[in-house]
C-alpha cells in the first residue's frame, strides 16, 4: 500500500490506495464532493440533508471533511469541526453499504485522526446510538472512550472521546511526504 501526501490550500492532504483516494478538504470549499458525500450518509444515517449539514459547517471556523473514492464515486467520508481550541467533534460519517467491511471506514478515522494530531489538537469527540454498532466497535477499538450517555428522543446517545497523542507511525501507515 503506497501513500502520497500533499499540503496544498484548502486540500490538505490526499492518499492513494488501490485505486481508492482519500482527500481531507474544507468541506465548504468543496461542494459537490459534500453533496457526494451526504447522499451516501443518507443511505446509511437514515436522514442527511445537504441543507442542514451546511447550516451546521458554517457555525464553526474550522471544518474538515475526510473522504474515500475511486472511480465507482464516494465510498465512504468523516465529517467534523473544531469545536473549541484543541477539540475536534467528530460529527457525521458513514460508509456506502456496498463498502462495507473493507477496512475503509477504520482508513478514514486513522487519516482523520493523524491529521488532527498534526494540526494541534489534543481530543476528539463523537456521539453515537447502539443502532450503529460497528461504528461503536470501530470507536473502541481506536481509542475511543465513553465519557456519558445522553438520553434523547431516538433512544440514549453515547458520548466518546479519545485523547490524541503523537504516536510512532509505522513504515506502512505513514504516508511517504514528497
Ligand atoms: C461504521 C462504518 C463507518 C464502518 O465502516 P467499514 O468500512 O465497514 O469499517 P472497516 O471495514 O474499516 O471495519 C471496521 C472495524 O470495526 C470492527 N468491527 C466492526 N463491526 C464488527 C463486529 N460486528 N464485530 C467485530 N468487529 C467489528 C472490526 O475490527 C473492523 O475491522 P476488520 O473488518 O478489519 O476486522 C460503516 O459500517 C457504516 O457506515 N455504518 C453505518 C453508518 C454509521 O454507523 N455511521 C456512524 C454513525 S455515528
Amino acid at each position: 500500500m503506497k501513500w502520497g501526501y500533499l499540503l496544498s490550500g484548502t486540500r490538505a492532504a490526499f492518499g492513494q490506495a488501490g485505486g481508492m483516494h482519500f482527500e481531507l478538504v474544507d468541506p465548504l470549499d468543496h461542494r459537490e464532493l459534500l453533496a457526494a458525500c451526504v447522499a451516501v450518509g443518507g443511505q446509511r444515517l437514515g436522514s442527511c440533508r445537504m441543507g442542514k449539514v451546511l447550516k451546521t459547517l458554517r457555525l464553526y471556523k474550522k471544518r474538515l471533511l475526510v473522504a474515500a473514492r475511486d472511480e465507482r464515486g464516494v465510498a465512504g467520508f468523516k465529517l467534523g469541526f473544531c469545536e473549541r481550541p484543541g477539540i475536534f467533534h467528530s460529527w457525521l460519517g458513514a460508509v456506502a453499504l456496498e463498502r462495507e467491511g473493507q477496512g475503509i471506514g477504520r482508513r478514514l478515522m486513522e487519516l482523520q485522526h493523524q491529521h488532527l494530531t498534526e494540526q494541534g489538537y489534543h481530543k476528539v469527540r463523537t456521539g453515537t446510538r447502539n443502532q450503529f454498532k460497528r461504528m461503536l466497535i470501530l470507536n473502541l477499538l481506536s481509542g475511543f472512550e465513553l465519557v456519558g450517555v445522553r438520553q434523547r428522543r431516538d433512544g440514549p446517545h453515547i458520548q466518546l472521546e479519545k485523547r490524541l497523542t503523537l504516536a510512532a507511525k509505522s513504515p506502512e501507515s505513514s504516508p511517504e511526504r514528497p
